[in-house]
């Protein structure tokens, strides 16, 4: 049974870093579109799929290589509206009777041009370019090293830049687009308006919804695990929350969750998790108290490499211990978001410096025999939470700051000790608390208060004190790859350092981290 009834549009895949762009762009229309890999897109593939509408995306490889990707050849005679992008373009264009000539990168000594540029119109305007050239040129990012030399024939020019005379090209007559520079990029500001352009005149309803788009994935999931069981690590946070209430609605009891409580969690964290999942939603979650287990062996290390290496190699091992237990298991389930894809997918080749050992169970599946599920894979963060909204995830629990893996430990500079994680849960909560009273949670990207390893002198009532010292952070970022602090009121400040001396004993001086990142983390270690 075809588990889809709704127009959809077919992304050929030519291998682009960013062909999932052009599905978010889509999404974003309401569109619905799938991606395809070149090599399966046979002809036959191509009739059972029936698009309404054919993107074509950019791709490393160049056209003049002899045996180089190209588009099945009944594509051309469809009937359906195409748009190619960049070697999207340059194989159009070949197969249309075109020409294309090498670049540097492919040995043809032609113009190669990467990065920002600016496209000035012809005189012709198509009603694909509708918005476009309000002002006289409009930006647009190109990336390629080969370039169209000949149009094919029935193609003319509506866009030109001065590295790419045939950077908007179209076939009116068949409604076939092809572009060199990349519509689907943030650096394409008008890129939404470019395919809005295209879903409408391919006659588009945009009427596919985030709910609509839970529906196939839990046909996905069952088609894919078929009556096998799943174990999933569930970390409270909203990826792993948001693939677990997923799977859930999916495969019910073949789902069960694992959560690995290291002992590092926020004041009342782990009853809070344990109890949305296991309680109120009826999943099946193992609740892995090993508190002493990961203290212990934390005991006397304040390296903060050292502290993330046990941590990360311990939550392996318990969670491996505990997944072993469940009878069947075939599949490991894993919240991977389309990011994490495309930043483990080194450009370069060669490796990248590891400022911080992140932590997460990879390498575990095949450890364990397992296959993996992962079905949050095309999706962005914001996507994610939509999803998990439809999934009737309380919005609290959706919206919540990110938080590290290696938990409260690496917001405890220096050696960790029971006395200090709860001095800074303590603190933590109340300044939390301070922010959603104040209405700054959703402004703020993460907040959160690290306990630093000294103690200062203070003098409460008429007497000394003697205790720590901590520091609040809260970031602005998008993305959590830059940062900058969060530009708080004196009155905030004040008050917040008042309410935690107050009411969080062994604290008796607050500052607050300025630093942005770079040159700082997020992170204190
Ligand atoms: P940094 O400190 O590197 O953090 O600027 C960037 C973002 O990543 C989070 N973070 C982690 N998340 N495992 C995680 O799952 C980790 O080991 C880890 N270390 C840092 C951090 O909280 C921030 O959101």
């Amino acid at each position: 049974m075809d588990i889809i009834d709704h127009d959809r549009l077919l992304i050929i895949d030519f291998g682009s870093q960013v062909t999932q762009l052009i599905a978010r762009r889509l999404r974003e229309l309401n569109v619905y579109c799938e991606i395809h890999p070149y090599q399966n897109v046979t002809d036959a593939k191509l009739a059972e799929i029936a698009p309404k509408a054919v993107i074509l995306s950019g791709g490393p490889d160049t056209v003049t290589r002899e045996g180089s990707p190209r588009a099945p050849d009944s594509l051309w005679t469809l009937g359906v509206p195409v748009l190619g992008i960049c070697y999207g373009q340059q194989t159009m264009m070949v197969q249309l009777g075109g020409e294309v000539h090498g670049g540097k990168i492919s040995g043809g000594g032609g113009t190669a041009e990467f990065g920002r540029a600016y496209v000035t119109p012809s005189e012709d305007r198509i009603d694909m370019l509708a918005g476009w050239f309000l002002e006289e040129k409009e930006q647009v990012w190109m990336s390629h090293g080969d370039h169209v030399a000949k149009l094919a024939p029935g193609f003319e020019v509506y866009g030109t830049s001065p590295n790419a005379p045939y950077a908007i090209t179209a076939d009116l007559e068949r409604n076939f687009y092809a572009v060199q520079f990349h519509p689907e990029v943030h650096h394409t500001p008008n890129g939404a308006t470019f395919f809005e352009n295209f879903v409408k005149l391919a006659g588009f309803k945009g009427d596919w919804t985030m709910g609509a788009y839970k529906d196939i994935a839990i046909e996905k999931i069952r088609e894919q695990v078929g009556d096998k069981q799943v174990i999933c690590a569930l970390s409270g946070g909203v990826d792993s929350s948001v693939a677990a209430a997923l799977l859930h609605e999916a495969i019910g009891d073949q789902l069960t969750c694992v959560f690995v409580d290291h002992g590092l969690l926020r004041l009342n964290e782990a009853d809070e998790v344990v109890g949305m999942f296991r309680d109120h939603m009826n999943l099946k979650v193992i609740h892995a108290d090993e508190t002493e287990l990961f203290l212990g062996e934390l005991e006397g290390q304040s390296d903060p490499e050292t502290k993330r290496k046990i941590i990360g190699k311990l939550f392996i091992d318990v969670f491996q211990k505990y997944a072993n237990e469940i009878e069947g298991a075939e599949f490991l389930a894993q919240g991977t978001l389309y990011p994490d894809v495309i930043e483990s997918v080194s450009f370069s080749g060669g490796p990248s410096v590891t400022i911080k050992s992140h932590h997460n169970v990879g390498g575990l599946p095949e450890k364990m025999g397992l296959k993996l599920v992962e079905p949050l894979r095309e999706l962005f963060k914001d996507e994610v939470r939509a999803l998990g909204r439809e999934l009737g995830l309380p919005a609290s629990f959706i919206g919540r700051h990110p938080f590290p893996g290696p938990g409260l430990a690496i917001r405890c500079p220096g050696e960790i000790t029971r006395e200090k994680l709860e001095i800074l849960r303590q603190a933590d909560a109340v300044y939390i608390d301070q922010i959603r009273k104040h209405g700054l949670y959703d402004e703020i990207w993460q907040a959160f208060v690290a306990i630093l390893p000294v103690r200062t002198v203070g003098v409460m009532g008429d007497g000394r004190t003697y205790d720590f010292a901590c520091a609040l952070r809260a970031v602005t970022s998008v993305d959590g790859m830059t940062a900058d602090y969060y530009p708080y009121s004196h009155e905030f400040l004040g008050e917040t350092a008042t309410r935690i001396i107050n009411e969080v004993p062994g604290i008796n001086r607050v500052t607050y981290d300025i630093t942005s990142k770079p040159p700082g983390t997020i992170e204190w270690e």
